[in-house]
């Protein structure tokens, strides 16, 4: 071997070794944020991948950033797209299926420590960190008399239930989570720090408004809107499911009539199979925000009696969103379609098809842990005109659509050689729902994010206009298409 081919061979071995040597992306996030950074095999590591569904918890990603602020935020996104790596973000780690928001052997950007939680002097708007959950923010408002449109369960996540919609007790008065947020500072694809409010970035800030996320850019501050709250008439009733066909059409009057005579009483209908409660039952949660005893479009309700448990009561919003704890530690998936309310015959056909899935699925399940849900919930059409308001959202819902129920299928199970047959069960029955809606002129095709299987075209469901001007706007503030390519999980433009 001459000298000169000697140098070259070395040279190509040396340029081996510095590829083999390269810090892994992991390794350059950890250079530039120091302490920020979780490997895996370590206690921090386990901690950050606590995931409501075990579908989620169960990946591995190379490694979880904690950004403090924006500006770590800014940098972790920069690395991150400057070498091309897969990544995803967690705000409360609710999304059910696998890879929502967590991701496998790429990076998790999780934001549990930005956990700001700061009242303007006027109380007029709250300003809430990321990583939030609802039961954060509570704790810390209803002391003050204060309150947000946010979501009812303590431990979702800010962020994600209001950047896809987000449904509150308080959206008879506000319309959902996402209706009142002032303004959100966002972090792009490029890594700039963007503040988009009804005059500035006012293309974003409708996009945020119901879009989702996962197309535009991490939001690292929420400021909403805050108003005066006492506490809540709550009741939650629980009754056989045998009572199915005579209350039913209660719910759906209410849908349609009773929020007409009380726009602020809000309610949630629950079909459900467990084996513990001896079978099919039902559950009906109502809320109003200004009662003192039982609203007038929910006494209706009450003349049945004798129920398995009836919790009515005056509660504060930190108490009830305990109240409606969730617990994670299993697998999980919803889907949901939406339709006309006018129907209660609608909803009573669409028990009886659910109770047939059930049944199936339950000899599939051959006795592991399976809890099904059929949730049904009003959207009355005061609430669509409520979300009009500072340009109106990105949901594509217009007052003459209303009043919708969105009618959601849940599983919860253990064992995950069902993954693949729930899932596709449930969007089977999504379909025929669909075309039983369809047949009778009732279907309405709205398919609300935050409750969405990852087998549903959200954004197509949003009407092809929102959908295009969508796809435009994530171009403008992502022109190289980095987020699109790298950010995995949730919905894609
Ligand atoms: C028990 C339970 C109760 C619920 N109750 C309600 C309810 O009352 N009303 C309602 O409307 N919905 C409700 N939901 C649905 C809920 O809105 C969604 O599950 C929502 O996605 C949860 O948000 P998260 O931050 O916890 O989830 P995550 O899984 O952390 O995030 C969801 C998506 O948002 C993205 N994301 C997270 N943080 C950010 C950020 N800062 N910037 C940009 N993108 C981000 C993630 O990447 C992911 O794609 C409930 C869900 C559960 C499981
Ligand atoms: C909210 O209600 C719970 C349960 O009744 C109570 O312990 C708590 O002190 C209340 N919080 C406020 C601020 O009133
Ligand atoms: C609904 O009610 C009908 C009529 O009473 C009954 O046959 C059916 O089993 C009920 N469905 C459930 C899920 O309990
Ligand atoms: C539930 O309890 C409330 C308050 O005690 C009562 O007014 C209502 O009639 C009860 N409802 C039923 C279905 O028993």
């Amino acid at each position: 071997m001459s000298r000169l081919d000697q140098a070259l061979v070395g040279l190509a071995l040396a340029g081996i070794a510095a590829a083999g040597l390269r810090p892994s992306v992991c390794d350059t996030l950890n250079a530039a944020l120091p302490g920020l950074v979780t490997f895996p095999n370590t206690p921090l590591y386990l901690q950050e991948s606590t995931y409501w569904s075990n579908r989620q918890a169960e990946l591995q990603p190379s490694c979880f950033v904690t950004p403090r602020t924006a500006q770590d935020v800014s940098k972790a996104v920069k690395i991150i797209t400057s070498r091309n790596t897969p990544f995803t973000v967690k705000g409360g780690g609710h999304t059910g299926y696998t890879g929502g928001s967590n991701i496998q052997d790429g990076v998790t950007i999780d934001l549990l420590y930005m956990k700001e939680v700061k009242v303007s002097k006027d109380r007029k708007t709250v300003t809430v960190g990321p990583g939030n959950r609802w039961v954060d923010i509570y704790e810390q408002l209803d002391p003050l008399g204060l309150s947000v449109v946010g979501g009812r369960a303590d431990t979702v996540g800010v962020s994600g239930l209001t950047l896809g919609g987000g449904i509150s007790y308080f959206s008879g008065s506000y319309g959902w989570a996402c209706d009142n947020v002032k303004l959100y500072e966002v972090v792009t694809a490029s890594g700039d720090i963007l503040t988009a409010t009804p005059t500035t970035n006012k293309d974003l800030y409708w996009a945020l408004r119901g879009g989702g996320g996962s197309n535009f850019g991490i939001v690292t501050r929420f400021d909403i809107r805050s108003f005066d709250q006492g506490e809540l008439w709550a009741s939650s009733l629980i009754l056989p499911g045998a009572f199915n066909t005579s209350f039913i059409p209660l719910i759906q009057d209410f849908a349609v009539n009773g929020v007409k005579r009380d726009p602020l009483a809000h309610q949630y209908f629950v079909m459900a199979y467990s084996a513990d409660f001896g079978g099919y039952l039902i559950l009906s949660d109502q809320f109003h925000p200004s009662a003192k005893t039982i609203p007038e479009p929910f006494k209706p309700l009450h003349q049945f009696a004798p129920v398995f448990s009836n919790n009515t009561r005056l509660a504060n919003v930190t108490q009830l969103s305990r109240d409606i704890h969730v617990p994670g530690g299993h697998r999980q998936n919803f889907a949901v379609t939406s339709v006309a309310a006018t129907s209660a015959q609608l909803f009573i056909d669409y028990t009886q098809m659910w109770k047939e899935l059930v049944d199936r699925m339950l000899v599939k399940a051959a006795g592991s842990h399976l809890l099904p849900l059929l949730v049904i919930q009003p959207i009355p059409t005061h609430i669509i005109e409520l979300m009009q308001v500072n340009g109106g959202n990105a949901l594509g819902l217009k007052p003459s659509d209303g009043p919708l129920m969105l009618v959601q299928l849940s599983f919860e199970w253990s064992d995950p050689a069902l993954d693949a047959t729930l899932e596709t069960e449930a969007n089977n029955m999504i379909n025929k729902f669909n075309q039983v809606a369809k047949q009778r002129g009732l279907y309405k095709g709205f398919i609300y994010m935050n409750y969405a299987s990852r087998l549903q075209d959200v954004y197509a469901s949003y009407g092809l206009p929102n959908a295009l001007k969508l796809k435009l706007i994530a171009l403008k503030y992502d022109p190289f298409g980095r987020f699109k390519s790298l950010w995995r999980g949730y919905f894609k433009l």
